[in-house]
């Protein structure tokens, strides 16, 4: 549930009208509800009820500072997976004892600025990462706290690019191997084995595969007690999906329930990642359309934002649903929505049933809040796009819109 719908005829973000958004900041903008974001990220915080738990939104999904704030000032960790998103995170204000670091390729220099800042734990993909971690660990004369990520071999049933649980992917160690990683960091005196993680894939939309993996997580933790190797923080990453267009996801509460009645007693304080449930639908992205064309073969609308502002359908074929900022109730045909850039794959839809647009127009890009801005580029020379929250009828500018001087800033 979001706080972007029609009333009166057009769309509005909360109290404030889309198109005033529009034609206040310019084409295309990001624009994010404060409320929607409140309300996915306690249901979350709720979902775990009784629990020792702490919610860690993923800051690869929208890594806007004053979101993070946002987030942060409600209690929220995070889950980082570079240096960068750890200067985002610590300039948000977030409590560092509330950070925890993943990734497969962590380099020296961030987990250097990791142990400094004392982060919660890193989740550590391979044993190499391991003796690194320590190492610095050690040189700083400090202790790391540690989990080790699990690859549980659960099939996720999503996206392949974005299934990390197989024991095809790049992602985490296998049992055998990490029975091993634990027996080092037991004897490594700069490391604390503290957890146990796993990510198995985003945009989950079955209970199942989460369940799956975190009976096998448990039994493994029990097992693992045997060789006094004490697991109090059990992270099970993020990937509880969203509706794009007519997925059915279970909610937050169904997801802790199923969580809770399979941890049933232990004591162990319950880790999640959410990126995506808590942004996705919190945002949208508002695009003006530049010109209309039809061909023997296609009608097509060309708008201002493109695949350098939102990837995911190029890159994944994902689904976005657009609708006209203000509705005239004119007939649709199909066509598809295109962006400036010189790709035939930069689109946003494609086949896709809208109104005949009229240059100048508006249209609203959904669920555009998560794994948007973020894997936002500058090809074809186009200036990032801005971003708005909205809270009620009040308007911030998170981020201007870049300029062309910043496009060679850094040029020399
Ligand atoms: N934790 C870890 C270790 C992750 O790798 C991810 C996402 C998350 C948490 C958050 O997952 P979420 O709750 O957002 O599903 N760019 C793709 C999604 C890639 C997800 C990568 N990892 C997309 O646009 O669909």
């Amino acid at each position: 549930m979001d706080y972007f719908e029609y009333r009166n005829g057009e769309l509005w973000a909360e109290g404030v009208r889309v198109k005033e958004l529009a034609e206040r900041f310019g084409t295309p903008l990001y624009v994010y509800s404060k409320k929607t974001l409140e309300r996915h990220y306690k249901a979350f915080d709720n979902a775990l009820g009784e629990l020792d738990h702490l919610t860690c939104f993923s800051v690869k999904a929208n890594s806007n500072v004053s979101l993070l704030r946002l987030l942060g000032e409600r209690g929220a960790g995070v889950d980082i997976v570079s240096g960068g998103e750890l200067y985002r995170a610590l300039k948000a204000g977030i409590d560092p004892r509330r950070i925890v670091f993943s990734g497969v390729g962590k380099q020296e220099h961030e987990i250097r600025e990791a142990l400094k800042a004392d982060i919660l734990m890193f989740n550590v993909e391979s044993a190499q990462e391991l003796k690194q971690i320590g190492r610095i660990a050690a040189e700083l004369n400090t202790t790391a706290r540690i989990s080790i990520r699990i690859n549980p071999d659960v099939d996720p049933k999503t996206h392949p690019y974005i299934s990390t649980g197989l024991k095809q992917n790049k992602f985490g160690l296998d049992m055998l191997e990490a029975t091993g990683a634990y027996l080092l960091a037991k004897e490594t005196p700069s490391v604390e084995p503290v957890g146990m993680d796993c990510h198995i894939g985003s945009q989950l939309t079955q209970i199942g595969p989460f369940v799956e993996a975190l009976k096998k997580l448990l039994a493994f933790a029990d097992r693992l007690q045997g060789s006094g190797v004490d697991i109090r923080y059990l992270d099970l990453g993020g990937g509880l999906g969203i509706t794009y267009n007519e997925e059915a996801p279970p909610l937050p509460a169904e997801l802790g329930q199923a969580i809770a009645d399979t941890i049933s007693g232990r004591k162990l304080t319950v880790i999640l990642e959410p990126g995506r449930a808590i942004a996705g639908n919190a945002g949208i992205l508002a695009t003006r359309v530049l010109y209309t064309k039809k061909t023997s073969a296609k009608n097509f609308v060309i708008v201002d934002a493109a695949m350098n502002d939102l990837v995911r359908p190029s890159l994944y074929g994902a689904y976005h649903r657009i609708g006209e900022v203000n509705p005239k109730g004119r007939e649709k045909i199909v066509v598809d929505v295109v962006g400036p850039i010189c790709e035939s794959s930069d689109f946003l839809a494609q086949d896709r049933r809208l109104p005949a647009m009229e240059p100048g127009e508006y249209l609203a890009v959904f669920s555009a809040g998560a794994y948007g801005f973020t894997m936002s580029s500058q090809y074809n020379s186009r200036p990032r796009a801005a971003e708005v929250i909205v809270d009620g009828s009040r308007v911030t500018l998170a981020r201007q819109r870049e300029t062309y001087a910043d496009l060679i800033a850094l040029e020399i």
